[in-house]
């Protein structure tokens, strides 16, 4: 068992706290051995040092320095850059599995390019022989919202094939310096909501729509340019992927993934239009990505309803597609409930929401504490579609979470159940067939989010932003996430003795 810090001492008077909140009827033990349980954040959210040691700006740094949308700069962030050792560490305290964390493309090779910065690899190096040393896996993810803004600049970034051709030199590098420790790469970071966030509604990096979609873009298009850029990503992901096939998995042994923003859905009603409606959403958000890997094109309702707008897969680029994955990475927090609304095919222009053609509903109260309602059937709805729609591949959760506010209680009994109850709905999946492989909580910390900056928090890990050393202290999820993975939940007995 690894060594427990001061503030993990608590931990058996915790254990009633505990009991009152959660009365889990599994264990660590009813998981598969080789399944893995970490814990996420990405490189603009944590790393801070935004302008230190040769790194340049990225489409996300841009946009935080804009100021849209009451997002703030993540310049410092919680300082991960300095401050890596403590936070393996806190790791390692909790007894965390694997760390899931992002590279930064323009921290590694500031020009979008090679040569190498030699101080982000240094600095990536460092941090995967501590995670290493500390027995902790490192999930890689290689783009996080987070292009270098040099390649925006130069060619529109994701609206250009030539991104294909950069994306596949940098993961090329990352694979060769990296991948005698890393073993899990991830390519692309929610490819349908970079697409939807940045291109359609234009709330996300690099900001662009057009009306009346998003409000307030001077750039884009959003009625085609979501769809070039996933064309873009899941050329950019297969032609990586592929790369890793041929001449790093027969001495790596690794695998490579990209992953999927899922929502649970309901159809409001029990009509026939309702049930159609929902299933249309899931070929929109899931099948938009999962269709063209596992079956070479995307799916027939995408294709209908976007018409010419929907980019075209040669045959070449439909072979080098197919089959270009070992695993499927899965994001989930919310359900929705979805109600059809065919009328918004008609009129012109459309984008991707009057495409889809159902209107959304955020299940459960909208209020603040309670935006990702609790809906652990939603989990498992996605585990179990993707197995029986998508030829049952390999899935890791790589995010699924709860947000309160960041000023809330370091009692975070809400953030608890939550967890408590998605992590059951995943071993109901196992039992029920499911090829998941892992879960990665989100987030290690309380980050700079993306929707929300520093206002919004879902970590294990309070920061508190206001004091100059960023200092950590563990909420109460972090204690029983700990004992979670310990092996310890079940022994109250034990608390008391
Ligand atoms: C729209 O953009 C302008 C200029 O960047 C900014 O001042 C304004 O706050 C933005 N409005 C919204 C609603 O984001
Ligand atoms: C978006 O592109 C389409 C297809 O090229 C074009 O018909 C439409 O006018 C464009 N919309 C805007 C806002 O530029
Ligand atoms: C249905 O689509 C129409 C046309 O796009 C839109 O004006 C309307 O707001 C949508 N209805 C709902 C309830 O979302
Ligand atoms: C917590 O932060 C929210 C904004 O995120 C604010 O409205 C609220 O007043 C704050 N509460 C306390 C107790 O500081």
């Amino acid at each position: 068992m690894k060594m427990l810090n001061n503030s993990l001492m608590l931990l058996p008077l915790l254990a009633l706290a505990f009991a009152a909140v959660s009365s889990l009827q599994y264990s660590r033990h009813d998981f598969p051995p080789d399944f893995v349980f970490g814990s996420g954040t990405s490189a603009f959210q944590v790393e801070g040092a935004a302008n230190e040691d040769g790194r340049t700006p990225s489409i996300w740094d841009v946009l935080a320095h804009a100021g849209h949308s009451g997002v703030v700069a993540g310049d410092v962030a919680c300082d991960q850059y300095h401050k890596y050792k403590e936070d393996v560490k806190l790791m390692a305290d909790i007894g965390l599995e694997a760390y899931r964390f992002s590279i930064s493309w323009s921290r590694l090779l500031p020009s979008g390019r090679e040569p190498v910065n030699p101080k982000g690899l240094q600095y990536y190096n460092n941090l995967i022989d501590e995670l290493i040393s500390h027995g902790i896996q490192p999930h890689v993810t290689l783009h996080h919202f987070d292009l270098p803004q040099t390649l925006e600049d130069e060619y529109g970034g994701w609206l250009s094939q030539e991104s294909v051709r950069d994306f596949t030199a940098y993961a090329d590098t990352c694979f060769k310096e990296f991948g005698d420790r890393v073993l899990h790469w991830t390519t692309i970071n929610e490819a349908n909501v970079f697409a939807l966030g940045g291109y359609d509604q234009g709330v996300s990096p690099p900001a662009r729509c057009s009306p009346p979609f998003g409000s307030n873009c001077s750039h884009g298009n959003s009625s085609i340019e979501p769809y070039i850029v996933v064309h873009n990503l899941l050329l950019a992901h297969a032609s990586a992927t592929n790369l890793y096939k041929k001449q790093y998995k027969y001495k790596q042994h690794g695998s490579v993934g990209i992953s999927v923003y899922a929502y649970g859905t309901v159809p409001l009603t029990d009509s026939v239009e309702d049930k159609q409606a929902t299933a249309r959403v899931n070929d929109f958000y899931i099948g938009w990505i999962l269709h063209p890997l596992v079956f070479g094109d995307y799916p027939e309702t995408m294709r209908t309803n976007v018409g010419s707008r929907l980019p075209v897969f040669t045959k070449e680029e439909s072979e080098q597609v197919k089959g270009a994955f070992d695993f499927v990475g899965v994001i989930n927090y919310l359900a929705v409930y979805v109600k059809d609304n065919s009328s918004s095919l008609k009129p012109n222009p459309q984008d991707l929401i009057t495409d889809t053609a159902a209107e959304l509903t955020v299940f459960g109260n909208t209020s603040l504490e309670n935006e990702h309602a609790n809906a652990p059937w939603s989990l498992q709805q996605i585990l179990l579609h993707i197995k029986e729609s998508y030829e049952n591949p390999p899935v890791y959760i790589l995010e699924n979470g709860q947000v309160t506010s960041h000023n809330s209680s370091l009692e975070d009994t809400t953030r608890i159940e939550y967890l408590s109850s998605y992590i059951e709905a995943v071993l109901h999946s196992l039992r029920k067939g499911s090829n998941v492989k892992g879960y990665f909580q989100w987030s290690l910390m309380d980050v700079f989010e993306i929707f929300g900056g520093f206002e919004k928090s879902y970590g294990l890990y309070y920061v508190d932003f206001k004091d100059p050393y960023l200092k950590r202290i563990p909420k109460l999820s972090a204690h029983w996430y700990s004992s979670l993975l310990m092996g310890t939940l079940h022994q109250p007995s034990h608390a008391s003795s």
